[in-house]
This record gives structure tokens, sequence and C-alpha cells, in this order.
């Protein structure tokens, strides 16, 4: 998979792309992540990539130009699957969308920075819009890279032990049940005595049984749905 970041702060990136999973994924030959910083795209001697809005509203706005000139680059390479804008009114991120977004090939990430871009971008070159939460971020690279991480390391092999995707939070649609390291009885803080039985069938109940009370106690909106 190749995910293509485009920002305006491209800084910002620097953290998640060079030292996390993300790294090693790429070390593997996994995955890529490409960060565009979208000044080199800018409009003139000062590389200008906003512009006031129109109608007065105080704030500034990313260009259309630079923005299209970056994806057209891209897009003569390869073909993309998705062109995402970050942005606080798309749909909300969750595991079901980061599963579907794992299995894509190519994914173009736009960030927005200042008040936002242009709409006639959102209108006629994404083809989807996220959100992370219902808040506002200062732009959306701190949100391109929550999704990076998320859709990557549920790409086989990324994460040494393949089976840990697959049993995180929110994979079967409950919460994890709790889990435990040695010592087994720290100061009297005990670890429950059936994960120190070796019975692995008791086990795997309790760990159910627990990821259900879990889920009822902090999140029964999972339940319902
Ligand atoms: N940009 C600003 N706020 C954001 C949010 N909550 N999610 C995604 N992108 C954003």
């Amino acid at each position: 998979m190749r995910i293509d970041i485009i920002s305006a702060v491209p800084e910002l990136l620097d953290g998640p792309v060079n030292q996390s999973i993300l790294k090693r994924a790429a070390d593997k030959g996994l995955a890529e992540v490409h960060v565009h910083n979208l000044r080199d795209y800018g409009l003139g001697q000062y590389k200008q990539i906003d512009d006031k809005i129109y109608g007065g509203n105080a704030g500034m706005v990313l260009m259309i130009e630079p923005i299209l000139k970056c994806i057209e680059d891209l897009k003569a390479e390869r073909d993309y699957d998705e062109i995402i804008y970050m942005t606080p009114d798309g749909e909300t991120f969750d595991q079901p969308m980061a599963n579907q977004l794992s299995l894509k090939k190519n994914l173009i990430i736009l960030c927005g920075h200042y008040k936002g871009i242009d709409e006639r971008i959102r209108e006629h070159i994404i083809t989807k819009e996220i959100t992370i939460g219902d808040y506002v971020l200062t732009g959306g690279e701190l949100a391109a890279a929550i999704i990076a991480d998320a859709v990557i390391r549920l790409i086989p092999g990324v994460i040494s032990d393949e089976t840990s995707a697959l049993t995180d939070s929110f994979q079967d649609g409950l919460l994890s049940p709790p889990i435990y390291t040695r010592p087994a009885d720290y100061n009297g803080w005990k670890v429950p005595e059936i994960l120190l039985s070796g019975h692995f069938a008791n086990i795997e109940k309790w760990n159910d049984e627990m990821a259900l009370k879990r889920t009822q106690e902090r999140r029964p909106d999972l339940l319902d749905e």
C-alpha cells in the first residue's frame, strides 16, 4: 500500500512517518507513506498557496491551483483508490473504515489548513471526506497521521504478531479484555487466578466474558449496533 499525504505543514508529519509503525512498515516493504509539501506547488515567486475568503469573512483558504497541480502530478504516476480530505465535517473514522481502507492500494490524503480548502476541490476532486472526531484541529496533519497509523497496522506482517491486529478493541465490535504481565502478585495486587491456570479454553471464555462486561460498562452503544 502507498499513502501520499499533501500538507502545507509537512514538518508536522515527520515524527509519525519517520518514527512510528509507519517507518517499520516501510522498512519491511509493506507500506510507504510519502509527504508532499503543498508549498512546492505554490504560485509565483512567493509560492503562494492560500488567499482570502470571498465574501468578507476573516481567514485564509488553500487555493485550487497548488492542490490540483500536486494531485495531478501524483495521478500521472499511478491510479488512486481514494482522494481523501481530512475535515471536521467528514464521515467519522472508525475501525470498519480503517479495515476498508487497509485493503486499498494507493491513497491520497489532503490535509486542510487555515480555514480549509476551496470548496471546488471538494466538489470535483475529493472522493472521501473523513473526520477523526467532533473537535476542530488546527490542520488535518495529525488526523492524517492517525488514519495512516490505524490503516497500515492492519496490513498483514506490519505488526509482528499477526493475530494482534485482529484481537484489537473494536475488531469484533467489543472492547478488549484486561491484560496482565509478571509479576503475578505485586504487593497484593493479584493477576486473576484463571489466567495462571494454563487452561486455554477457560481463559478464552474468561476473556470473552470480560470483553463483553467491559463493553457493557463503558461503551453500551457498541452493543446496540
Ligand atoms: N481538521 C481539523 N479538524 C479535524 C478533525 N476533527 N478531523 C479531521 N481533520 C480535521
